[in-house]
This record gives structure tokens, C-alpha cells and sequence, in this order.
């Protein structure tokens, strides 16, 4: 396919336009942590408050009644941008929250003692803990899928993973600290072949390619807004309508009930609102709205191409320098793993910084993964559609004079 070039697109992002960082001109290049908001997203949530403010689905007025609509609209929108109905989308507070309303809601409700949650060693806190809670709670237990030498998660090692005792494979579409992607369709088909469900750790792989929830027969999908252009303080929880009808909200209040009585009694509303009591972040709603119609208008197949060229290229350039060790150079995502031999992942981190390169050292979160690289820490980079050739010049000019000596000398 012909790859567009997306750097057009950098005019959207009002940061990309005046922002600098220790007197450059700021390389944003910690996507994986969160993205920059183009102005379209901005324009939304400013709206909302500069003049639409009002809360939703509980007021008489017509400018309630208005951005109701609105806000129910985003589902229709995220429905379209992930391939689901608009009732099979819950609005959490982001990847972390749908993932723990997942453990809780369904996994500790229905997993038993002696029951597998079968997950890997490169899974982020978010998409860990809160199983290890379930395993806790349950008496189910953690297995890892074997990773291949290099951290990839195959279809083949899930298969031979799998047998009567797995009920759930929670794992994420992409690595947030490798930057693979999983074929997707090929685990749900061998989850579903061993009667196991497939819950996806969407943050990193929503944002980057097209993920069709029905094509690729996927039970449940977490992501972020903030992390595709959207807002802070929003996200969704996907899930199939009958596995979300069997759901147990964990919270209850406004919003959430059809009716209680005095004898303690509730009778919760349908799908999607018996998991959103109270009142929701109604402007990072409107906002991640705002940001699904943004990149589904440049298109999720040219932006997973045009970063994934920008990656390579990198990814080539950083292969032919001495002083450059890369844990992920194949991967499929623009998430450049590395260390500078002999510089610790921070002090590499703060050097970069000074140079006005923004990213992220360290362990990522994934805080069992470095045992596996038998590293430390190291140092991400992540490309996100905006960023262009000459801020990777930038960045590989600033690798040639990361050494020792000149990073420490940040801190004096
Ligand atoms: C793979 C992965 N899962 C989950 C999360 C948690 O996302 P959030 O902090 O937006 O809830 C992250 C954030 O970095 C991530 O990279």
C-alpha cells in the first residue's frame, strides 16, 4: 500500500507548533506514555466547557438533552472505530479501570480454585495486578506464556499453554515495552477452541492499527483515550453483550439503577449504564469521541504504515551505531526499545531530556519483563504518526553524544 505522509498532520497539534524543552524545539517521542491532543479534540472539550456545560442523561433542559446526545453519540462513534454495537461500550476512567472492572466484575465472579488466567511475564501492572487480586480472591492461578528468545508471544506458545483448566487468556495487543503485536484473531480462535475467553490489553494497540472486535472474535477489549489523542481521564471497557449482561458493576450510585426500594433492593439499568454510576468524565467522553473521529478520518491502516516506516528507518540508522544495544528491532509498532552501553536507562533519559528529546527510561511499568532482557531498565522511544524524519535526525545526533560523561554532567 502507499504511505501517506502523515506528517501533515503535525499542523493539528498546537504543542508540535510552539513547545520547546531545554531550549529545542520539543521531540516528542513518549507516546507510549500518552499522546499529544490534536486541536480538534482540544476545540471539544473547550466547547464543552465554554459552552455546553451541563451534566448528562439526568436533566430536563434542552441543553442537557443536547450534549446527552452527544455523549451517547461516542459510542456510536468508538462502535465504529473498534467494530462493536454502541451498548457493548462501557466508558471507564481508562485502560486500567476497564481492566479492573473486567477482573472484578466478571473474572472474580465466575473463575474458580484450580482455574488458569493464563497472561504473559510482559504484561503492564494494569493488565497484572489486578488478576494476581483474582488469583488472590479465587484460588485461580497465574500461568505465563513461554516468550520466544527475542519477548514475542506466538500463537504456537499459546496453543501449547492452553488446556482444560485456562478460562481466561488476558494478554495485550501490543507490548507497551517491546512493541510487538499479537495476531489477535489467531489467539481468540485457540482461546475459544479450549473454552477460555480472550481479553485484550488494548492501550497500546488500539491507538496504532485497526482492531475489528467482531472480525477478529474478541471478548473483551481495553483501552485509553489519552493514549490515542483523546483526553485524560477516559476509556472503554468492550466487551460481548451477553459476557457484559453477566457483568457485576463495581459501583453503584446515580445513574447506574432503575430503581431501589427501602428494603435495599436495586434493579439495575441494561447494558452499558449499569456500570456508570455517577457522573462520568463528560468532557475527556466528548473528547475521546472527538479523538476516534480524528484518526479514523487519517485512516488506522495509514497510520500503522506510515509509523512503522518511520520506525524501520530509525530502527536501521540506531542498528549501525557502536554505542546502541535494541530489544526490539523487528517490532511492528513504533515503539523503539535500547540501551546506550555503558549509560544507566535514566541518566540516558535525563540526557536525552536536556537535549529536548522527550521519552521514557526505566521499566516501563511491565516490572517483570527486565528479568527476561536481563537489563535494568532501558530506555523507549515511541513514534506516534506526527513525528517526522528530521526529529529523528535530532534524536539519533543526540544518541551519538550520550555518553557517560556527558549524561552524568546534566546533574552537575
Ligand atoms: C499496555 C498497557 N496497558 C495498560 C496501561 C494503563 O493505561 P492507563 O494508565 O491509561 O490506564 C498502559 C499504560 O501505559 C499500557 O501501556
Amino acid at each position: 500500500m502507499e504511505i501517506v505522509d502523515l506528517s501533515v498532520y503535525r499542523k493539528d497539534f498546537p504543542m508540535l507548533d510552539h513547545k520547546t524543552m531545554n531550549g529545542y524545539p520539543l521531540v516528542y517521542f513518549d507516546n507510549a506514555a500518552t499522546t499529544l491532543k490534536p486541536r480538534a479534540v482540544i476545540d471539544t472539550v473547550l466547547k464543552y466547557y465554554e459552552d455546553e456545560t451541563t451534566n448528562v442523561e439526568r436533566g430536563d433542559s434542552s441543553l442537557s438533552a443536547m450534549v446527552s446526545a452527544k455523549y451517547e453519540n461516542v459510542r456510536k462513534i468508538i462502535g465504529r472505530f473498534i467494530g462493536c454495537d454502541p451498548e457493548e461500550v462501557v466508558y471507564t476512567s481508562g485502560a486500567t479501570g476497564a481492566l479492573n472492572l473486567l477482573a472484578y466484575g466478571y473474572a472474580e465472579e465466575y473463575l474458580h480454585e484450580g482455574d488458569v488466567i493464563l497472561t504473559s511475564e510482559e504484561e503492564h501492572a494494569s493488565d497484572l495486578l489486578p488478576w494476581f487480586r483474582v488469583c488472590g480472591k479465587t484460588g485461580a492461578v497465574i500461568r505465563y506464556v513461554p516468550l520466544t528468545e527475542t519477548g514475542r508471544i506466538t500463537p504456537e506458545n499459546v496453543e501449547k499453554a492452553m488446556d482444560g483448566q485456562v478460562k481466561l487468556v488476558a494478554l495485550a495487543g501490543v507490548s507497551n515495552v517491546l512493541g510487538y503485536a499479537l495476531d489477535l484473531k489467531e489467539i481468540a480462535r485457540i482461546a475459544h477452541a479450549h473454552n477460555a475467553l480472550f481479553a485484550v490489553d488494548g492501550a497500546q494497540a488500539v491507538p496504532h492499527f485497526r482492531i475489528d472486535v467482531k472480525d477478529a472474535d474478541i471478548d473483551f477489549l481495553a483501552f485509553s483515550s489519552h493514549k490515542m489523542c483523546g483526553p485524560t481521564g477516559a476509556g472503554v471497557l468492550y466487551g460481548k453483550k451477553e459476557l457484559l449482561k453477566k457483568m457485576k458493576p463495581l459501583e453503584l450510585g446515580g445513574g447506574s439503577n432503575a430503581r431501589f426500594e427501602r428494603n435495599g433492593k436495586i434493579i439495575l439499568r441494561e447494558i452499558p449504564d449499569k456500570f456508570e454510576a455517577g457522573t462520568q468524565p463528560i468532557e475527556g467522553i466528548l473528547g475521546m469521541g472527538a479523538a476516534a473521529e480524528y484518526l479514523m478520518g487519517i485512516g488506522l491502516e495509514n497510520i500503522h504504515a506510515y509509523e512503522r516506516k518511520l520506525r524501520d528507518e530509525l530502527v536501521e540508522r540506531m542498528r549501525a551505531m557502536d554505542n546502541i544495544v535494541l530489544y526490539n528491532p523487528d517490532a511492528e509498532t513504533g515503539i523503539v526499545t535500547f540501551n546506550v552501553k555503558g549509560v544507566f536507562p535514566q541518566d540516558a533519559g535525563s540526557y536525552l531530556s536536556s537535549r529536548g528529546i522527550a521519552l521514557r527510561s526505566g521499566q516501563h511499568c511491565a516490572k517483570i519483563l527486565p528479568d527476561f532482557l536481563k537489563v535494568p531498565g532501558t530506555v523507549r522511544a515511541s513514534l506516534y504518526f506526527y513525528n517526522n524524519r528530521e526529529e529523528c535526525e535530532r534524536f539519533l545526533k543526540a544518541l551519538e553524544t550520550c555518553t557517560v560523561e556527558n549524561a552524568v554532567s546534566v546533574f552537575l
